[in-house]
């Protein structure tokens, strides 16, 4: 009997220790950890490295709030931030996790329109599906009806433009035309709100849980960056899922050169060490926010110092040990070996992703795309196999979260070959049984 609650009255394993990509329960059991957890400890489990520069923060100091401190380790995370960020975008605010992280960005950049004196901006743009968080102002722009319909009387309803997923359009994503056409949707949905209300657009460069790793048609990112500065609309990049390396390179905003507003971290950024989040912001956004009063947010673990030791110690475990690189080439690899599995699995329809965020969706028909039948429940059942076959990976469902299964695949970066050989046929075995119980389940 336990005293805790979780989403669902599913229980786990209680976590006895955890080693690299390794965990074990009270039992001894190992799991590969092949999500990552939720797409967080980058850099593996209990890298002694971040160890010892939490326990040297500390024996220093654990706390100190900011309107009586400053500490040297925010201000020396804040500094190792800024020099990954693009050029003018020097200046970081602290915050403890991904949902606080969107938050602040959206804040800062109201706060922004009202110190130009366009109070009439307000409404955030965003896509469906997409994930921000589950705080209620993250919700508002969540693209996710079945985390989001409950709560929608509490909210403020934003506008949205559907995902680029073009997979399920019958277009070519390497075609810049397909680019172009999803990204005038952004155009016409900022001419029909009307150009002078619409403040911002919030969008994860690859797509992580609710679209299984959604990546953007040819031209796509260009185009909508490009569109937000023709209508004075800042651009917000969620990097929470994709920032620190995971898709091959530290922020995936570098895969196509952009320059936005507002860059929106966590996750990897401590890699599940600490509680961590940040907002990269431009300088002059900031400035001309501060210059009108200052930034009326904050949370009081805000910039915490064993937070951002631990955060500044991934960072460096990150260069150290080639970890943006690693995620490159392992991702090419794993996805040959997804790619693999698609070929003998016709239940896989598709494979998709950058870098270690990569996921495959599971379709009744693969020419026709046709979702398999939300009932039998097949994302959860996949997970739950490979669980029991001692392999973690991460589920949803990919069209408008009611159908289309998915399977994240998001290693740690520190894997090597081996470790994806033994991802890859643990997932076969897995496969193999699915599809003998879907079966089984379809007799019923
Ligand atoms: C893209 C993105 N933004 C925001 C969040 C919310 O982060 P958190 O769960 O740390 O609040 C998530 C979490 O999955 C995410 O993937």
């Amino acid at each position: 009997m336990s005293h805790l609650f979780y989403q669902t009255a599913q229980r786990r394993p209680v976590l006895d220790q955890a080693r690299g990509v390794y965990m074990w329960d009270m039992d001894g059991k190992r799991y590969l950890d092949g999500s990552s957890g939720a797409m967080v400890c980058n850099i593996g489990h209990s890298n002694p490295h971040v160890l010892d520069a939490m326990r040297r923060q500390m024996e220093k100091s654990t706390f100190g709030y900011r309107l009586h401190f400053e500490t040297e380790a925010s201000e020396a995370l804040a500094a190792k931030t800024a020099a990954l960020c693009p050029g003018g975008m020097n200046k970081i605010f602290f915050v403890s996790g991904g949902s606080e992280a969107v938050e602040s960005a959206l804040k800062l950049a109201r706060q922004h329109a009202l110190a130009m004196g366009q109070g009439t901006r307000w409404k955030v743009i965003s896509r469906s599906p997409s994930y921000h968080g589950c705080t209620l102002g993250a919700l508002a722009v969540t693209g996710y009806a079945p985390l989001t319909a409950p709560f929608a009387p509490m909210m403020r309803a934003m506008p949205m433009i559907p995902a680029p997923r073009a997979y399920l359009d019958g277009l070519d994503p390497a075609d810049p035309a397909t680019g172009a056409h999803y990204a005038a949707m952004l155009e016409a949905e900022i001419i029909a709100q009307g150009p002078d209300t619409v403040l911002a657009f919030i969008v994860e460069p690859v797509g992580g849980a609710s679209t299984g790793a959604l990546v953007p048609p040819a031209g796509y990112m260009q185009a909508v960056q490009e569109i937000c500065r023709k209508y004075g609309v800042l651009l917000i990049l969620d990097e929470v899922m994709t920032g620190a390396g995971r898709t091959g390179r530290f922020l995936a905003l570098e895969h196509w050169g952009l320059s936005p507003d507002i860059v929106v971290l966590s996750k990897g950024f401590a890699a599940g060490y600490m509680p961590l989040g940040a907002i990269a912001a431009r300088d002059d956004l900031v400035q001309a926010v501060l210059d009108q009063g200052g930034f009326l947010h904050g949370f009081t673990y805000a910039g915490n110092p064993l937070a951002c030791a631990a955060g500044a110690a991934v960072i460096d475990e990150i260069d150290r040990l080639g970890l943006v690189q690693n995620a490159a080439e392992m991702g090419k690899a794993l996805r040959l070996q997804l790619d693999g599995l698609m070929a003998r699995h016709p239940i896989i329809g598709d494979v998709r992703g950058k870098g270690l965020l990569m996921a495959f969706e599971l379709m009744a028909d693969h020419d026709s795309k046709a979702p398999l039948p939300p009932a039998l429940n097949a994302h959860q059942r996949l997970v739950d196999i490979a669980y029991d076959m001692g392999l973690i990976v991460y589920s949803r469902r990919t069209r408008d979260g009611i159908e289309g299964d998915h399977i994240m695949v998001c290693p740690p970066l520190i894997v090597s070959e081996a470790h994806l050989d033994e991802i890859t046929e643990t997932l076969d075995a897995a496969l193999t049984r699915l599809v003998a119980d879907l079966a089984l389940a379809e007799m019923a």
